[in-house]
């Protein structure tokens, strides 16, 4: 049984990624806030090690002791507007963190590294986060092929009700005034299950041969912020109301960017259309489309509805 290591083990995604992987390989967690590691520790029952990617050292340390052949790079600060405003803070967890996590992964002989990306790093990127994602995915395909360590990204869209994002603040806006203001009714966004989430990696790992060196996307459908917001408040109550924009928001986002067509191929993997990114080889037949928010099939009323309806049981508060 192989060992897989989490790094940001104790998030929302990590933790499901622990409990999918947990049957068939040994799993272990890292993270660095003991409170949250501790009751991940209880939802997965995984072993869950404190350890801070910014710091080399600590990633060392534990890649020494737990010997991962597989690492899942998901430790991240991901919020859009923290980071415009604490850039140097997110460069350290982002980028310094994902290149201590490569290079120990590269030192101790790891077999296979998946990063998570985001829709926020696809061209054009518009804020800092992006930025530092983009990095992550450069620099992980980039090292792919230089030693025996396998490398790929994988990059979702809004992966609904994780920490911090629109609907679980929603939620709370409107359990406490029933009114939810939002920044943007008319942007656009991709939303998947974490289910999806999670069925993405375990793809990027069982066919790793295709992807590597690569970012493998999904198709994924959108939603106007306006739709869902009018389909919350006729079947709940109260009102919505525009407030303030945020540092570093963009109207649609992009799964696919059109700079990224001559070097991105579709594949079927599970029955599912995928897309396959890379930077610097031009694709023999490459895709016709980009996949931007804006365009891509939308999310109907029920698929709403059954997204906004299961908020996941809140295990960790
Ligand atoms: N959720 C989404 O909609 C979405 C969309 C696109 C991409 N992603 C990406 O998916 C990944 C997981 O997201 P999520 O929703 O699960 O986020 P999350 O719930 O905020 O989890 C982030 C995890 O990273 C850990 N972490 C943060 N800084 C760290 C550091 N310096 N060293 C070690 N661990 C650190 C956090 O724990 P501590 O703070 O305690 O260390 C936590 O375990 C991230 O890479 C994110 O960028 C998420």
């Amino acid at each position: 049984m192989s060992t897989v290591l989490i790094t940001g083990g104790s998030g929302f995604l990590g933790r499901r990624l622990a409990v999918a992987l947990r049957g068939r390989h040994r799993v272990v967690l890292a993270a660095r806030n003991h409170k949250l590691n501790h009751a991940a520790e209880h939802f997965t029952g995984c072993p869950v090690i404190p350890m801070d990617v910014a710091h080399i050292e600590a990633v060392r340390d534990v890649f020494g002791e737990i010997r991962p052949e597989i690492v899942v790079h998901a430790a991240a600060t991901k919020f859009v507007d923290l980071a415009e405003r604490q850039p140097l803070e997110c460069i350290d967890v982002n980028v310094v963190g994902s290149e201590n996590v490569a290079r120990v992964a590269i030192e101790k002989g790891v077999a296979a590294v998946v990063g998570i990306s985001t829709d926020k790093a696809a061209p054009p990127v518009r804020n800092t986060y992006g930025l530092t994602k983009a990095l992550m995915e450069r620099m992980f395909c980039a090292l792919d092929g230089k030693t025996a360590t396998r490398f790929a990204c994988v990059r979702y869209g809004n992966v609904a009700w994780s920490t911090g994002s629109v609907l679980p603040i929603w939620k709370r806006m409107h359990e406490s005034t029933g009114v939810i203001g939002t920044t943007g009714p008319d942007m656009t966004r991709f939303f998947f299950t974490v289910d999806s989430a999670v069925a993405l990696v375990l793809t990027a790992l069982d066919h790793m041969e295709d992807v590597r060196g690569r970012v493998l996307g999904r198709e994924m459908k959108s939603a106007r912020i306006r739709d869902i917001l009018d389909l919350w408040i006729k079947t709940r109550g109260g009102r919505w109301e525009p407030i303030a924009g945020r540092p570093g928001e963009r109207t649609d986002e992009y799964l696919l960017g059109d700079a990224e067509l001559p070097f991105t191929v579709e594949r079927r993997f599970d029955g599912i259309r995928h897309f396959v990114i890379s930077f610097n080889q031009r694709a023999a037949e490459p895709v016709a489309a980009g996949l931007s928010s804006a365009t891509a099939v939308r999310l109907s009323e029920a698929e709403i509805l059954d997204i906004i309806g299961s908020p996941p049981v809140e295990e960790l508060k």
